[in-house]
């Protein structure tokens, strides 16, 4: 964590978690958060079909007693306008529920639907154009790392995925380093490999786009972030929050990451 980036914090609830289960969580969470002042920008992404209960719950809580500023991310957007595109939803479908972020590149939707690079690249520039804020997501097979590959596969992914992604949009991006062998597992990468997997992405987008981009872009970690990893992880210097998947699903144990992590 460095002081001069503020730490954000995503849950990721992926497949999970209709309307009345969402009412609960925020119900159980805001209840938590009340009263806490954390130095950092907390993040819940739902399925899109739960947008509009988290709109409502969040809407109303902000002028009442509960206020705290959560924001809205999405799972995942199209990268067309409208029109013939069966099971999709347009960045301005999103923009109607006070979605501010969305999730893209994210390692399920490459390896299970498919998403290639250039697929992903063109829902960034279409998230932009609806002043979106990507959350950018990136990382490597446990194959990859083991043969040799981890820098080479982070430097094609941010490359073809951010290609023709100004200065100006990258100010309004968050980068999630997510290697895939911790999604999920249980295993967590070590704050060292973390670190360096994540100070080697601020040396690849300050190639791109200069040292004051890279200096102000924030990069999360993903991939089994729970409670007591949390604080180790924070702390390295090139990290700058957590985007959550299996631990975000209970208000308790999303809580307890936020304040551990921002304990530090
Ligand atoms: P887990 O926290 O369940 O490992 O999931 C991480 C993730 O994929 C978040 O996007």
């Amino acid at each position: 964590m460095n002081i001069n980036r503020k730490p954000i914090f995503a849950a990721n609830w992926k497949m999970n978690k209709g309307a009345s289960e969402t009412e609960d969580f925020i119900k159980s969470f805001l209840s938590k958060i009340q009263g806490q002042n954390f130095a950092a920008e907390i993040v819940i992404a739902p399925p899109f079909v739960s947008l509009p209960k988290l709109a409502d719950l969040l809407h109303s809580a902000a002028t009442g007693q509960n206020a705290h500023a959560i924001q809205i991310a999405a799972q995942n957007c199209s990268q067309y306008d409208s029109g013939a595109y069966t099971g999709e939803i347009s960045v301005l479908m999103l923009r109607e529920f006070f979605v501010h972020y969305v999730i893209l590149g994210h390692s399920e939707r490459r390896s299970i639907f498919g998403e290639t690079d250039a697929v992903i690249n063109a829902k960034m520039k279409k998230a932009r154009e609806a002043n979106l804020k990507p959350i950018f997501c990136i990382g490597e097979t446990l194959a990859e790392r083991e043969s040799g590959k981890l820098e080479s596969v982070l430097r094609t992914q941010i490359t073809e995925g951010l290609s023709g992604l100004t200065e100006k949009d990258m100010a309004e991006t968050v980068i999630a380093y997510e290697p895939v062998w911790a999604i999920g597992t249980g295993v967590t990468a070590t704050s060292q490999q973390a670190q360096d997997a994540h100070a080697f992405v601020r040396s690849v987008i300050a190639e791109i786009y200069g040292a004051d981009t890279a200096g102000r872009i924030r990069i999360q970690y993903g991939g089994s972030v729970k409670p007591g990893n949390a604080a180790e992880l924070m702390a390295c210097p090139d990290i700058d929050g957590a985007l959550i998947g299996g631990a975000a699903l209970e208000p308790q144990s999303f809580f307890e990451i936020i304040a551990n992590g921002c304990a530090e």
